[in-house]
């Protein structure tokens, strides 16, 4: 949610500015903008849109100065608004801030402030360049105003703070939201998502909760008492390439495209820390899984498979209800929690909670360094790369493939998990060619259609949910997934002529029971989309899918599901990437 950029460097500031905000594009789209140092003045365009319309109207490319700092943003307090957008100044417009987070008392700062200074935005972020106006007044300097105005704010931020009256510095703070430095041969960057400056540097240090970092051309880390700490750098192996779009026309494509790839990288996992966690798994008393949307899908099949395989019954809390059940959670709770960015605030916060109980924290993430990982006792990482369509696709398939390698971990057989899971790789590329034609004509079919329904049971429930979930998000039609047997405790008065109801039944033993289930909707005028390994007479249109073993149909049931999503965005005119109302990294609660 929001992402923020900054450079202290040699060249000019502007151009690498907008390209970092290119590449953090998928952290919000309301508006963007980038303010630059130079001849002791801010140099600044901002206003609501897309970065590369905000970029051509406002020249965004010419700003001069070589030191800068950017924003793109996903509102959260005030409309989308060329004043909303940040950065945010002070009254004398000699400071300016990007922020990403929601600082919770700010109306209070606000109401203080507003005797003695000028507000121009209804944002949260405004108060922070005042206080910082406040402190420097009184003789601080930019990292001591900075370290003073953030003791006085409550919630989450990571901020980049610039000031004309010391040019050739950014100073930075975080808590709660993700910040990360990357350094260059006296270049420096620091973003929210290292993605921003890949293609400069894989050299990079995470920021700490707490932590203040001052940038010229050194870096300096300063602890919350602002005393120096040393932090060291490492390099992280993701490639800048992976984060364009190779001729596809959306990542979300891309991605999808990439499943095959991304399920042969998750299973390069370290087979002792598997047989660690999977032995974790099964001697813990309580195991809870945690996590949010589709993460919370990839949650419900790895339970699943951890009961069939493991048999081991455990429970998945969505994130953002977790922390009500903190009274249950103790030393002897497991947690795993699922998220592929680790920086999803719900998530973030009911796992805090819970160490704070003394659980156990094992974790499933795709960001290498992200809050979630380094708040963890294990962690497993999707090794996938970048995922930059806000719709998870690979990254799912990647978490699904890591619950398969540590469900059969806990039954002793992981290299046949290992085998099977190389097996369904030609299976899901196969299910490409054959069907995207299809999917994409039965898209265009249904394109006037604004209410879908998706049913299956056992193992496939949690796709009904998470196809629908794709839909509503890319396509904003109305979609619902649910167990094929609940669709008669309410849902299916809902369905009348012409309503479309995608069937997941492959040929196993609930094959009769969801079939019965369609002809119910058939009964009342349903347009039934089968997903199948065969035809059924019952079935309007049919999509088919490889025979798989039953514990993998998730992998392949899935796939055609997100290119139904992806291509009823498409025929509709939507951006399938940048859905509206939505990002991808959900660090506000
Ligand atoms: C849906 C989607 C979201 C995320 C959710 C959790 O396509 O992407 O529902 O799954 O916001 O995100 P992570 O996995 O980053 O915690």
């Amino acid at each position: 949610m929001c992402g923020i950029i900054g450079y202290v460097g040699d060249s000019q500031a502007g151009p690498f500015l907008v390209k970092a905000l290119k590449n953090l594009e998928y952290r919000g789209y309301d508006s963007a903008g980038i303010a630059t140092l130079t001849g002791g003045k801010l140099c600044v365009g901002k206003d609501v849109g897309k970065l590369d319309h905000v970029r051509d109207k406002h020249h965004l490319d010419e700003l001069p100065g070589q030191i800068g700092i950017g924003h793109v943003r996903w509102a959260t307090h005030g409309d989308v608004t060329p004043a909303n957008a940040h950065p945010h100044f002070d009254c004398k417009r000699e400071i300016a801030v990007v922020h990403n987070g929601i600082i919770e008392n700010y109306q209070e700062l606000r109401s203080w402030l507003e005797a003695n200074h000028l507000f121009v935005s209804q944002t949260d972020t405004e108060v922070i360049p005042h206080l910082i106006e406040e402190h420097m007044d009184a003789g601080c300097s930019l990292e001591e105003a900075v370290l003073k105005a953030t003791r006085q704010l409550k919630g989450s931020y990571a901020i980049l703070a610039v000031s004309v009256k010391e040019p050739d510095k950014i100073v930075a703070s975080r808590r709660d939201s993700p910040l990360v430095v990357g350094v260059n041969a006296g270049k420096n960057y620091i973003a929210s998502d290292a993605l921003a400056f890949l293609e400069q540097t894989n050299r990079v240090a995470f920021v700490e909760d707490g932590e203040t970092v001052v940038l010229t051309k050194d870096v300096v880390f300063l602890d919350s008492e602002g005393q120096r700490v040393q932090r060291e750098f490492k390099e992280v192996d993701w490639k800048s390439d992976e984060a364009t779009l190779q001729g596809y026309e959306f990542f979300m494509m891309k991605e999808i495209m990439e499943e095959p790839h991304a399920i042969r990288c998750a299973t390069m996992q370290d087979k002792r820390l598997l047989l660690e966690m999977a032995i974790g798994i099964l001697r813990s008393r309580q195991v809870v899984i945690t996590a949010c949307g589709t993460s919370r899908y990839a949650a419900l099949v790895g339970r699943y498979l951890f009961s069939k395989l493991g048999g081991k019954f455990c429970d998945v809390i969505m994130a953002s209800e977790f922390q009500y059940f903190s009274d249950s959670i103790d030393k002897n709770t497991l947690v795993i929690a699922v998220s592929q960015s680790g920086e999803t605030a719900d998530v973030i916060q009911g796992v805090k909670k819970a160490r704070e109980n003394g659980a156990t924290i094992y974790s499933l993430v795709n960001t290498v360094g992200s809050s979630l990982s380094r708040m963890s006792d294990r962690v497993l990482y999707l090794n996938c790369g970048p995922e930059i369509g806000v719709a998870a696709t690979k990254t799912f398939v990647s978490q699904l493939a890591i619950f398969y390698l540590l469900a059969f971990t806990m039954a002793n057989k992981l290299d046949e998990g290992l085998q099977k899971l190389h097996d369904i790789c030609p299976k899901i590329e196969k299910g490409f060619s054959k069907n995207s034609k299809k999917i994409r004509g039965l898209a265009q079919q249904t394109r006037e259609r604004n209410d879908f329904y998706y049913i299956a049971r056992g193992i496939n429930f949690a796709i009904a949910a998470e196809g629908a979930l794709k839909m509503k998000e890319i396509s904003y039609v109305h979609a619902e997934g649910m167990p094929a047997g609940e669709l008669k405790h309410g849902t299916l008065a809902l369905v009348d002529e012409g309503t479309p109801v995608v069937v997941i039944c492959p040929r196993d033993y609930t094959y009769d029971e969801t079939i019965a289930n369609a002809h119910e909707t058939k009964a009342r005028g349903a347009f039934v989309i089968g997903v199948s390994e065969e035809i059924n007479p019952i079935f309007d249109d049919w999509i088919e899918i490889p025979q798989v073993e039953e514990i993998f149909q998730p992998m392949v049931t899935v796939v055609p599901l997100q290119l139904l999503a992806y291509y009823s965005a498409v025929v509709r005119d939507r951006d399938p990437d940048k859905p509206r109302n939505l990002a991808k990294s959900v660090t506000v609660k």
